[in-house]
């Protein structure tokens, strides 16, 4: 009865106010259509060219003719194959409602249209092998901009004022800069990629909505996107310096990857929604993360060579997925860790790194609850606690069920039996791999699929050996 009544009072008012705004709507469009009408009428006599859905351009004259007409078109406005002149040259075309599409021709060379300042739907420049220059220098409405395939394109002008877009790609041109899009504040999806004369790229874009994606440019690229608050995907390899310092959020996944970097700076990170990969990144040795919380995909920090101490995450306390860290490092810490819901896999060249250390913690708190962990260093001298030689240590996790699970309500920490958390450890006897002899990371997952049935339970030992005393 209760829902009735609050219905009954708010469905009028939500729908009295829709009702309302498409009439101011209807009303406001009519005004404009009507004006527009008058504008054009008085403009030309033929009018319904201007209308067409797709004009398909084949020659030069045809757009001088065009541009007479209309200086609005309606539809798409279409060059292509069929071109075959050097220049394009919009004339007094001031609009196009629909897109504005110039594409697979060797022979055009310079486009321009001096009055167009709106573009209603995307502006397309694609495989123009010859296309040196593209002058549009009041555009400042246009939904969408790709440049792909123009290997000569060096010069492009746009009015520098557009805030908003849906979608820019910029992939194999000769720009050296793209300054033009240095206002955009927000944009769907932003590519930028295989331009490499490109050694800057300075945007003031504060969101992207979807993706953000940035790589093989010019080597070495300096990035700087200082008003970046909150992305999709955000993806950037192959640069030389980048600028993050406002980044908070990246509400899917994040990659890092083959970047000549020597610092990160994420200061300003609190999530991160999917993935986060840090790879390759052979010179980065400092990353800056400490209002880092969750991250909600898995986290992958693998051969950053220089990345000697991992202790970037001292605020993460949930990791979504699985854990990779691969390389030669020497430490790593998550002090404020509660829980790795995939498993785990830690694998060094390190003769300093101390899986017991590190994985005691997690092992005695359950925070992991994936399937597998593994750990491999080699550090020698932690044969005590292994009981035998080497100081490689393979932990892995067993689901209940096998031989094994009578050990697990003592190895789970809040000592219940259920299949993910941790139910065994075992160690591995390295006879065929000694310490300092691992040549095949793999040689880690290998040896700990053997240890199954080589088990000793670790845990168990001092267990059992306190029972005898
Ligand atoms: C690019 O344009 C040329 C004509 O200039 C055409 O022959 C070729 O097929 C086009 N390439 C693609 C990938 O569309
Ligand atoms: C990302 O998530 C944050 C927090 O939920 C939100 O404020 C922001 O608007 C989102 N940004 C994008 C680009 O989706
Ligand atoms: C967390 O963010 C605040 C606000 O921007 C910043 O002042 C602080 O230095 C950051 N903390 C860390 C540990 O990076
Ligand atoms: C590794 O860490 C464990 C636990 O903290 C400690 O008992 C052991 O002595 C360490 N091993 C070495 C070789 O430092
Ligand atoms: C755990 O390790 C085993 C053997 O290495 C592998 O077959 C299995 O797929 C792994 N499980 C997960 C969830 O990664
Ligand atoms: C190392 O292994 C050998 C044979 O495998 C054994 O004789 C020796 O006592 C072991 N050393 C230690 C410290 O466990
Ligand atoms: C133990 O942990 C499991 C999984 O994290 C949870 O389902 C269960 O309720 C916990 N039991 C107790 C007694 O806390
Ligand atoms: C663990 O898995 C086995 C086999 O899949 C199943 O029979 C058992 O009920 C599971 N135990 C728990 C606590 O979920």
């Amino acid at each position: 009865m209760k829902l009735f009544t609050v219905n009954n009072i708010i469905f009028p008012i939500l729908i009295g106010n829709a009702w309302a705004s498409y009439l101011l709507h209807n009303e406001l469009i009519g005004k404009i259509k009507e004006s527009e009408a008058i504008a054009i009428g008085a403009m030309s006599t033929n009018q319904e060219i201007c209308h067409n859905k797709e004009h398909n351009i084949k020659k030069q004259d045809d757009l001088i003719n065009l541009a007479r007409k209309c200086g609005e078109i309606y539809g798409n406005l279409v060059i292509s194959s069929n071109y075959q002149e050097k220049i394009v040259n919009l004339d007094d075309i001031e609009k196009i409602r629909g897109d504005f599409k110039v594409q697979d021709s060797s022979s055009i060379v310079s486009i321009s249209a001096p009055k167009l300042d709106t573009i209603g739907g995307k502006f397309e420049l694609k495989n123009l092998t010859s296309l040196i220059s593209s002058n549009t220098g009041l555009l400042k409405n246009v939904k969408s901009v790709e440049f792909v395939t123009l290997p000569l394109l060096k010069e492009v002008s746009i009015n520098n004022n557009i805030k908003k877009m849906n979608k820019i790609v910029i992939s194999d041109t000769s720009l050296k800069s793209v300054d033009f899009f240095g206002n955009i504040e927000q944009a769907n999806q932003v590519e930028i990629n295989n331009n490499r004369y490109l050694g800057r790229i300075e945007l003031k874009i504060e969101t992207v909505n979807d993706k953000l994606n940035i790589y093989s440019n010019a080597d070495d690229t300096n990035i700087q996107l200082p008003n970046l608050q909150s992305t999709g995907d955000l993806s950037i390899r192959n640069a030389g310096s980048f600028n993050l310092q406002n980044l908070e959020y990246v509400n899917k996944s994040l990659d890092i990857i083959e970047n000549s970097i020597t610092e990160l700076n994420l200061k300003n990170l609190k999530k991160i929604s999917g993935t986060a990969a840090i790879i390759d990144n052979s010179k980065l040795d400092e990353i800056h993360s400490g209002n880092l919380t969750h991250i909600e995909g898995g986290l992958l920090v693998i051969n950053n060579d220089n990345l000697k101490i991992m202790d970037f995450l001292p605020a993460v306390h949930t990791i979504g997925g699985a854990v990779k860290y691969d390389g030669t490092f020497d430490e790593v810490s998550f002090p404020k860790l509660k829980v790795i819901k995939g498993g785990a896999s830690f694998v060094t060249e390190s003769k300093k790194f101390n899986c017991t250390a590190l994985l005691n913690p997690f092992i005695e708190r359950n925070i992991i609850r994936g399937e597998n962990l593994t750990c491999t260093s080699n550090l020698k001298g932690e044969d005590k606690i292994n009981q035998h030689n080497s100081s490689k240590i393979s932990y892995r996790t067993l689901t209940s069920g096998s031989s094994q699970s009578t050990s697990t309500g003592k190895l789970s920490s809040n000592g219940t039996d259920h299949n993910e958390s941790l139910t065994s450890i075992s160690s591995t006897p390295q006879k065929t791999v000694s310490a300092g002899k691992m040549k095949n990371k793999n040689d880690a997952f290998r040896s700990s699929s053997v240890a199954v049935t080589n088990m000793i339970v670790w845990f168990l030992f001092p267990f059992l050996f306190f029972c005898t005393l």
